[in-house]
């Protein structure tokens, strides 16, 4: 029963109707997609921090593929999404190939972040520790065993950075990099609005994780602690690029590079482990 309804949500996710001027933005998990969503809610609100502040971000910026009744708002997103008849900006982690084909048909823009894969793993494992949705995420060895596999939400990041890199010359598609992500202008100028100096960098003081940490619209303790655990661990945790390397153990590494080379040999796409 719990398996048809899972059929019929994801079928409902397919058939969504996206409008023109909707905005997506694709990550796999942990990339910076909470980042990326307060960013873009500024630059839509010219910068008004008030009315920035005024709803939590995950409802500011719906989760596509969220169908979870015990959220805030209720459960699918989909629904939420097709009853606000007005420009949507939009979440999601599915991989490029399983976006709803209106996205395409409308031609609309797709923002997608990528990070490198030890920060992503180092990340996630942290947050299956705090996030109650997860599995618990054992040691760090298990974890990295697992991420590796793709035995993870959403399986293998390779898969899914390599496949929208591969898509970034032919759809309206800014890919951009964890790193690269106070570039407030860049983003800005993709979505067609003028954003003058200082008021970038309003935006990025905004959008800084010290801000965001303390900010209850971007730090998910509004959140039930049955879904995510602060007492534990902080959803915006550390925040940086090159943290992985204090919870790698040398062997570890070794076989991740190895790991990580064979995924992406042939590729273009460039990783920096750290800054
Ligand atoms: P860490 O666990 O490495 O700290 P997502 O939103 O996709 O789940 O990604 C969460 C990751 O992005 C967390 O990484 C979080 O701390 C980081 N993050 C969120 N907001 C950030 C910000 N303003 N600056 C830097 N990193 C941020």
């Amino acid at each position: 029963m719990k398996e048809e309804a899972g059929v019929a949500f994801q079928a409902q996710v397919q058939v969504f109707q996206a409008w023109p001027n909707d905005l997506l933005i694709c990550t796999f998990p942990k990339l910076g997609t909470t980042w990326l969503s307060e960013i873009v809610d500024m630059i839509y609100h010219d910068g008004n921090v008030e009315k920035c502040k005024w709803n939590a971000v995950f409802n500011q910026v719906p989760f596509l593929e969220m169908n979870d009744p015990n959220m805030p708002n209720g459960g699918s997103h989909v629904i939420l999404l097709a009853k606000t008849p007005s420009l949507h900006l939009v979440k999601t982690h599915l991989p490029v190939q399983l976006l709803p084909v209106s996205f395409w048909d409308q031609d609309c823009k797709v923002i997608y972040v990528a990070r490198n894969p030890k920060d992503v793993a180092t990340s996630s494992s942290y947050f299956y520790q705090m996030a109650k949705m997860h599995p618990d995420p054992s040691t760090m060895e298990e974890f990295l065993q697992n991420s590796t596999a793709g035995k993870v939400a959403y399986r293998s990041w390779y898969a899914h950075v390599k496949d929208c890199w591969e898509k970034r010359q032919e759809k309206r598609l800014l890919y951009l990099f964890y790193e690269d992500m106070k570039h407030v202008r860049k983003i800005a100028q993709f979505l067609g609005k003028e954003v003058a100096e200082g008021m970038a960098a309003k935006i990025v003081h905004h959008t800084s994780f010290q801000e965001m940490r303390k900010n209850p619209a971007d730090n998910y303790k509004t959140l039930p602690s049955w879904m995510m655990d602060h007492s534990l661990l902080p959803f915006l945790r550390k925040g940086i690029a090159g943290d992985w390397k204090k919870h790698f153990m040398v062997t570890q590494n070794k076989r991740f590079n190895k790991h990580y080379e064979e995924q992406v040999e042939g590729s273009d796409l460039c990783f920096h482990m750290e800054i």
